[in-house]
């Protein structure tokens, strides 16, 4: 695979959220899936890409669990893995992982820990369109449901919300991780961010979106429906069915 030098791309993976939705009463990174931490997989998969010189995990602040199954990773088969702790919101764990990159990186994929399938190829496709000069890259799929814009109802004795317009569901598309960025890029973009307040840093769900905000590029390649993010039972189910079940081979997709 044509990428810029191995030592150059560093992938951060962001495993600092509560998994409170989920339910399991355990930080989202740790819940098994199939019999393994859903970081761990995670992890695995960015090895297997063999794309990057350091991984840099944003784990749970102060999580000793997490940290000691980074540690403990086979340092002969992984590159080197650094750990940080996260912030209150996903923009602050990227924000402290861009903190502790080696000097020698210049870009840089942002993987969501929740994303413990995400197909290698996608990996690839990220790195490759950097490679071939792009500042921001993110995989998407369409969108196959109609897509709504909600307001607040009028009468909220009827119902809560009411329809305010339909976007082109054409132009829409579902995006996913990892999110692919010239470093320069990506750390100006989260500086010019520094000043959000709580809300305003709760509302930034990707790394693409402060980019945008700066006027770069951002440029969409192919993502793939096994990266679903678990943040549900329901995606949990699905995840372990892609990879225990008798559908997994049929589910094997770039
Ligand atoms: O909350 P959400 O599902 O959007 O989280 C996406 C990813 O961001 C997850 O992998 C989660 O661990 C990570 N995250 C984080 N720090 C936070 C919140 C979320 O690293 N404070």
């Amino acid at each position: 695979m044509e990428t810029q030098g191995k030592n150059k791309l560093a992938v951060i993976v962001v495993a600092a959220g509560s998994g409170e939705r989920l339910g399991f009463g355990m930080a989202k990174a740790k819940v098994p899936v199939g019999s393994e931490p859903m970081l761990l997989h995670t992890l695995r998969t960015v090895v297997s890409a063999r794309i990057a010189g350091q991984i840099c995990v944003a784990l749970p602040a102060g999580d000793a669990d997490l940290r000691a199954l980074c540690e403990s990773l086979d340092t002969d088969r992984y590159p080197k893995i650094t750990t940080v702790d996260g912030g209150a919101t996903r923009a602050e764990s990227v924000r402290a992982a861009l903190a502790a990159l080696d000097a020698e990186v210049t870009a840089v994929l942002i993987q969501d820990a929740a994303r413990p399938l995400t197909p290698v190829e996608v990996y690839h496709r990220v790195a490759q369109t950097l490679a071939a000069g792009a500042l921001a890259v993110i995989p998407a799929l369409p969108v196959t449901d109609t897509v709504k814009v909600v307001e607040r109802s009028a009468s909220t004795g009827i119902a809560a919300e009411c329809v305010r317009s339909t976007p082109d569901r054409a132009a829409l598309r579902s995006v996913q991780t990892p999110q692919g960025f010239d470093l320069i890029t990506l750390r100006r973009a989260h500086d010019a961010a520094a000043g959000l307040n709580a809300e305003q840093l709760e509302a930034v769900t990707d790394d693409a979106m402060l980019v945008e905000a700066a006027g770069v590029d951002v440029y969409v390649v192919k993502g793939s429906a096994s990266s679903l993010k678990i943040t549900g039972p329901w995606d949990l189910l699905l995840a372990e069915a892609l990879l225990a079940g008798p559908l997994a081979p049929r589910w094997v997709e770039g």
